[in-house]
């Protein structure tokens, strides 16, 4: 997978080189290119933002350097072209899923009150956009949120993850939370692991598991439960 992100702070997604992203380049599976929006700039200051029309506070980004920037990630390819804004779609599981089979991923990272609509609108007419919002909390700019999305693309890539057994199971993969884990020692600070673990009998922990997921799920998180399969009456017994 090709991944391409472009910002006027670069240095922002200096993460990628690290761990797992790294590991998945270091293996081939990825490659990776940070752009500075700036250099599509071709006045002295390198302007990238402009009051908006209409008034109001903040500054939009400018759609020049932004076209010409898409236009030259983008040559030769069929990108899905991410713009990453606190009004996009929320990001989930099943949306880096959809991701993750894509061969090429454009990351369009807005900063100030966000960028020129008719960037997006254009983006669109020719290509493949999605506009995604990390959750409902506003950061100062994109590039948290395509560092979020990248990474939680880049693990379900495959031949990525050593024991792929570890993607099924995990919270957000069938709509349950994960249920919570142990290791050795069985008793630490007097705290002990639940005896269902101790004692080798698979099927009374998968039992155990499957109810602690769902307990979990209807606590921290009903909306999940009430759009999963569950019967009202299993989820609203196990929260109490
Ligand atoms: N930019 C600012 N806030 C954001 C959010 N919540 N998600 C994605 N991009 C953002």
């Amino acid at each position: 997978m090709r991944v391409d992100v472009v910002s006027i702070f670069p240095d922002y997604l200096a993460p990628l080189e690290l761990s797992l992203p790294g590991k998945a380049r270091a293996k081939g599976l990825l490659d990776v290119r940070v752009h500075d929006l700036r250099d599509w700039t071709h006045d002295r200051h390198r302007t990238v933002d402009d009051s908006p029309y209409g008034g109001g506070a903040g500054m939009v980004m400018k759609p020049e350097p932004w076209g010409e920037a898409l236009d030259e990630v983008t040559a030769g390819s069929d990108p899905v072209i991410v713009f990453t804004t606190p009004s996009g779609e929320p990001f989930t599981q099943k949306v880096a899923r959809e991701l993750a089979a894509e061969e090429h991923l454009i990351f369009a990272c807005g900063r100030y009150e966000g960028i020129d609509q008719r960037v997006i609108d254009h983006a669109g007419a020719w290509g493949r956009v999605r506009e995604i919002s990390l959750g409902d909390y506003v950061l100062n700019g994109g590039e948290v949120a395509a560092l979020a999305v990248t990474e939680a693309v880049v693990r379900l890539l495959p031949g990525f993850m050593g024991n792929p057994d570890s993607l099924v199971e995990e919270s957000h993969e069938d709509g349950l939370l994960e249920y919570p884990v142990y290791t050795k020692p069985a008793v630490w600070r007097e705290h002990a692991v639940p005896d269902v673990l101790l004692g080798g009998n698979h099927r009374a922990i998968g039992e155990w598991r499957h109810e602690q997921r769902v307990r979990r799920t209807a606590r921290r998180r009903p909306d999940l439960v009430a759009a999963s399969a569950l019967p009202d009456d299993t989820s609203l017994r196990l929260a109490q």
